[in-house]
């Protein structure tokens, strides 16, 4: 096979022309087939997907909305049978549910909530744990699989590790701060090494509302989140999303949530020792001595690159041995040096500025203010980092930086004011080892249109004009360490394109290299790109087609403008735009190239 090492692009595939209309498409010589769109059934019991009969116990038991991300975990081993796992991130109630928006005098107005409204929505948030089989080339989902489950924002989980159980997690319906009722905003996620399911939970100041006390004790760890959001209504329904009556039900959201999957009936758990922020993913890697990193990004503006640093060590052969190992380690916050080094600073209690003194009790405080423990440490404010992925095959890492309008200092990491395409640094770590305390970076791109000069893009010259994008998001590496990236953004109407996925050279002549792989239809965003162990199917996500995309300033809110130019993936006059995950697969079979 031709390497990059060569000067030559690791990737063989023809390209796809960039553009944007109503469909999806994908590299010719490769099928894209919809695999689960929002409301398939998971269970031969459940009741067919029906837009004007929606209801909350129809939900609780067909795929959820907006899928973002996905990953696939093989059962005994095999590359033709597993366990999809999907992220349903939030709703779009102006795109689920029919005749609820109308135009008066030029204004979009959306129907008032109400409780069945939000008990669907609530149960279309959460994740889907469900088993696919690969017959004749193509894969299928099992219904009924023993393993197949909703997690939704009603499922009951634990809070575990050093913050649980602390009196600031504690409410009316929960004296133990060790209780609590699902998870929000499932952005990105992981799976492990030792085959569960991470979901972490990003925009969680969106389903808040209502107004603390005043003076209240979480008053700024509140305004640091951005809590109250308001974006939803749930609060009118469930007096746990209303600051006035729980004041603490927030610090029980912004963790990330660990699944086991091969128990369908295990709670899934909130691990608090990877701290409480905007989590964007959670991917990992053991590292040389059996300890295991897991890359975290906090997705706003100006915040932080971490990684957690598990204590002890994976065990391969005992399943049983990691359940935990998630509960007890040292979580790092980077900094980024102009010279092109980096630290990873510990969010140790007493370590530094993180003690008594300044506000932090102990390590459960140090957790649930993440936040605010790493700007006191000085960590590198950052241009919203997304998924972080580390690449086993050469010791790097992958961090997608997607945007930042509103920079005006720049630092050698986020070295564009008015960051308007995002960017991907690659760090080294120290002698390879993901658990080093320091180590190196460098900037593998800068994203936009590179014939744009002002843009200041650096995709190498190679790249055609399909093949540069904007606003990195999700990422994978495949089982021979390529890089693909995924896009969220990447659609201002004035490109003519849309979001989809790239794949990227990294190594050789050829690094920085870029070619479109898959766009996906007017109004979505490109998620979840989840290669299979044997390189011979991408599961993607197709999220939020359809969607106006009008009014994301504010992000975390939904917009209301609907784009009728498409009814993806059905095309049928009584069906709405559906989000799905999309199967893609060599015609005749092979790996992907
Ligand atoms: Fe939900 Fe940071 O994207
Ligand atoms: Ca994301
Ligand atoms: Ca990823
Ligand atoms: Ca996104």
């Amino acid at each position: 096979e031709a390497r990059a090492s060569e000067g030559k692009s690791a990737f063989d595939f023809p390209e796809v022309t960039a553009g944007v209309d109503a469909d999806h498409h994908v590299a010719e010589g490769y099928d894209a087939d919809v695999l689960f769109r929002w409301g398939d059934k998971l269970f031969a019991d459940a009741p067919e997907f029906d837009p004007l009969k929606q209801s909350e116990a129809a939900q609780q038991r067909q795929f959820g909305y907006n899928n973002d991300f996905v990953g696939f975990i093989p059962l005994d081993g095999a590359d033709d049978h597993g366990l999809l796992v999907v992220n349903h991130e939030y709703t779009n109630e102006h795109l689920m549910f029919p005749g609820i928006v109308t135009v008066k005098e030029g204004k979009v107005e959306v129907a008032p909530a109400t409780e069945d409204r939000v008990n669907i929505e609530m149960a279309a948030h959460g994740g889907t744990i469900v088993e696919i089989r690969k017959v004749d080339g193509k894969w299928q989902p099992v219904l009924d699989g023993r393993l197949n489950r909703r997690i939704t924002s009603k499922t009951e989980m634990t809070l575990s590790g050093p913050a649980a159980g602390h009196d600031r997690l504690k409410t009316g319906a929960d004296a133990t701060g060790t209780r609590v009722l699902g998870t929000v905003n499932n952005c990105a996620g992981g799976v492990t090494p030792w085959g569960t399911y991470i979901m972490a939970e990003e925009n969680i100041h969106g389903y808040f509302k209502g107004t603390l006390p005043e003076g209240h004790a979480e008053t700024a760890n509140y305004k640091r989140m951005g809590v109250p959001g308001g974006s939803y209504d749930w609060a009118d329904f469930h007096d746990r999303f209303d600051l006035a009556k729980e004041p603490n039900e927030p610090n029980r959201f912004g963790w990330v949530v660990e699944v086991d999957v091969m128990d369908p009936n295990a709670m899934p758990k909130k691990r608090t020792a990877l701290g409480r922020f905007k989590h964007e993913g959670a991917e990992s890697i053991v590292a040389p001595d059996g300890r295991v990193v897991f890359y975290l990004g906090d997705d706003e503006r100006f915040d932080y690159v971490y990684k957690f640093v598990t204590a002890g060590k994976y065990n391969p052969d005992d399943r049983a041995a990691n359940m935990d190992l998630l509960d007890e380690g040292t979580l790092y916050v980077a900094r980024f040096d102009e010279d092109g080094s980096m630290q990873w600073l510990p969010l140790v209690h007493g370590k530094g500025p993180l003690t008594t003194d300044n506000g932090f009790a102990g390590q459960a405080d140090v957790l649930i203010e993440t936040r605010r423990a790493a700007d006191l440490l000085g960590a590198t404010p950052m241009d919203r980092p997304e998924d972080i992925q580390p690449n086993g095959t050469n010791g790097r890492v992958y961090v997608m930086l997607t945007n930042n309008t509103k920079r005006k200092e720049p630092n050698a990491a986020n070295p564009r004011v008015d960051n308007a395409f995002g960017h991907i640094v690659e760090i080294h770590e120290n002698d390879g080892d993901f658990t080093a305390e320091a180590g190196k970076w460098e900037i593998l791109l800068k994203c936009g249109d590179p014939s744009v000069a002002e843009v200041g893009a650096t995709f190498s010259t190679e790249t055609s004009v399909n093949g540069w994008f904007g606003m990195p998001d999700n990422c994978a590496v495949d089982a021979d360490g390529r890089l693909w990236v995924s896009t969220d953004g990447n659609s201002p109407s004035d490109t003519g394109r849309t979001d989809g996925l790239w794949a990227v050279d990294t190594e050789g002549a050829a690094r920085g290299t870029s070619k479109l792989f898959y766009r996906v239809p007017v109004g979505a965003e490109m998620c979840g790109p989840c290669p299979s162990p044997d390189m011979t199917t991408f599961f993607v996500a197709v999220q939020h087609p359809g969607d106006g995309g009008e009014d994301w300033e504010g992000f975390g809110r939904p917009s209301y403008y609907e784009d009728l130019s498409t009814r993806w993936p059905d095309f049928r006059d009584d069906m709405p735009v559906r989000p799905a995950v999309v199967a893609i697969t060599r015609k005749g079979g092979g790996k992907i190239a």
